[in-house]
């Protein structure tokens, strides 16, 4: 929790720098012009992103701006295509730590049907709850940035918690 509190405003300083060049909005006429002759797209989004990149406004015709317009897009496209493979990477390393953590349930549950409370404890407490945690994290440290499983891993550790304390207070161990 802390790290996040120091990291925020380090982020909120690359965010203002990264909105300075945009002090500069509106300062092409082409562009200006151009944005305003698209019917179908809005004028300040046209303005805002294409003022952003330094090449478009630098541009002095429509065909610098629709070059740099390519390359804009080009750019936004390689690097969701980096992060869809981080993700891919991270969440099939996920899959694995949920199969696992399947299995370990099917050992607690083994061992509880025949009556081992203290071996479906110790395994519970000891394997099945590691995982959503795991998982949270790998996807949080990891290179993609963004962790769509969040509410899942969140109510999956809640639940294994939940029934291991349960377990633990069965069998008088701590709880
Ligand atoms: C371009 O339009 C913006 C508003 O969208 C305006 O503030 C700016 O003065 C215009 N710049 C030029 C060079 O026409
Ligand atoms: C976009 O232009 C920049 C600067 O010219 C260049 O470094 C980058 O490789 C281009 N991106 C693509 C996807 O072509
Ligand atoms: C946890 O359970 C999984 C699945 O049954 C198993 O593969 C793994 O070896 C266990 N790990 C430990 C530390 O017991
Ligand atoms: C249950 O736990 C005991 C004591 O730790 C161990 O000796 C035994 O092998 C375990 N049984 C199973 C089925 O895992």
């Amino acid at each position: 929790m802390s790290s996040s509190s120091m990291v925020q405003p380090i982020a909120i300083v690359l965010l203002a720098v990264a909105i300075a060049p945009g002090l500069a909005v509106g300062d092409s006429s082409v562009i200006n012009a151009t944005c305003a002759e698209l019917k179908l797209q809005p004028y300040n989004y046209c303005v805002g992103v294409l003022s952003a990149n330094p090449a478009a406004a630098a541009a002095t015709d429509v065909r610098g701006l629709a070059a740099a317009a390519i390359n804009i897009t080009a750019d936004k496209a390689a690097s969701t295509l980096r992060v869809i493979s981080y993700l891919v990477d991270e969440l099939s390393i996920c899959r694995g730590q949920y199969t696992d953590m399947l299995q370990s349930l099917a050992t607690v549950a083994a061992d509880f049907g025949a009556g081992r409370f203290e071996n479906a404890s110790f395994e519970m407490s000891g394997n099945a709850t590691g995982y959503p945690q795991g998982c949270d994290i790998l996807l949080f440290e990891g290179n993609s940035h963004k962790d769509p499983i969040f509410k899942e891993n969140a109510e999956n550790d809640l639940l294994v918690r939940l029934a291991s304390s349960i377990l633990n207070l069965l069998t008088g161990r701590w709880i």
